[in-house]
């Protein structure tokens, strides 16, 4: 039973379950009362086992001249990375030094200012061409593309892989990538902080791969590289300028898969959206 009140991680905080002292749970876990802490799990977004025992990451680091031997753990802990003007200096710095989508993969790989990382199982930089026209920006990696470290595998890159095919593109044919690479534990929003530092990578990915269309899948895409507050249900389907160091690239925000696949009538707006591209890449050389 103890494993049960292993470290956790959920919506970028380290959790605990409730405790006896607390207010959901009033005694250990029993064989009768397991169910309810896994369904309590569940429900925080929790799943991801990080240790078998908890960490404090807040406590301050101590020094010692030998390390402290560590218990078995799925994946070690590490210490949380505060992320400030600093690193995201760090990573502005990093990014436009790499001169290559390889070297910026590498840069991105060694990187350690993003806390995501910690949580990640591995890294998901890109899938498709760099080499077409077309390059798509979703929010961030999934379970799926987190186990297979490769963006929009799951449930709803099956869907953007049958959009595309609608227009007559297939994910060859386009290249794919994510405002963050790491998995945002349990599937929640990127933190600004995370998104700010991770801001560097892809605006400098952008500019590697040098798209003639750039299309952002849902609201944090559209906004975050569109510097816009509006919802994505205004922003979507107008296209606008995305301006990287070499040139301007056209960009069209459009609804994020994930959320058609919840709001199926709104397909007919992302059908129309998709049909803007198939418009643009036949009128244009
Ligand atoms: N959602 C995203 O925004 N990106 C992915 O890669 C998968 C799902």
């Amino acid at each position: 039973m103890r494993s049960l009140y292993r470290e956790v991680a959920s919506g970028g905080i380290t959790t605990r379950p409730p405790q006896p002292d607390g207010y959901a749970l009033m005694s250990a876990p029993t064989t009768a009362n397991v169910g309810e802490l896994l369904e309590w799990y569940a429900e925080m977004g929790v799943d991801v086992a990080l240790s078998e025992e908890p960490v404090d990451r807040f406590k301050p680091a101590e020094v010692s001249p030998t390390p402290a031997p560590t218990a078995p753990s799925v994946r070690r802990p590490q210490a949380i990375v505060p992320t400030s003007d600093d690193t995201a200096r760090q990573a502005r710095d990093i990014a436009a030094t790499a001169q290559t989508l390889d070297e910026l993969r590498g840069a991105l790989e060694a990187f350690e200012g993003c806390n995501l990382r910690l949580t990640a199982t591995r890294m998901v930089f890109s899938d498709g061409s760099p080499d077409g026209r077309v390059m798509l920006v979703g929010e961030g990696p999934g379970r799926d593309e987190d186990i297979q470290g490769l963006p929009f595998v799951g449930r709803s890159g099956q869907l953007l892989d049958r959009m595309l095919g609608a227009i007559g593109l297939d994910r060859d044919a386009v290249y794919i990538a994510n405002i963050v690479p790491w998995r945002p534990p349990g599937n929640r929003r990127p933190t600004p902080q995370e998104t700010a530092v991770c801001r560097p990578f892809i605006e400098r990915q952008i500019e590697l791969a040098d798209p003639d269309f750039l299309i952002l899948l849902g609201g944090a895409a559209a906004s975050e590289l569109l510097d816009s507050r509006e919802g994505i249900l205004k922003l979507r389907g107008r296209w606008r300028s995305y301006e990287t160091a070499r040139r301007q690239i056209r960009a069209l925000p459009t609804l994020h898969p994930a959320y058609l696949l919840r709001q199926p009538l709104h397909k007919r707006f992302a059908w129309r959206d998709f049909l803007s591209l198939r418009e643009a890449l036949d009128g244009s050389a």
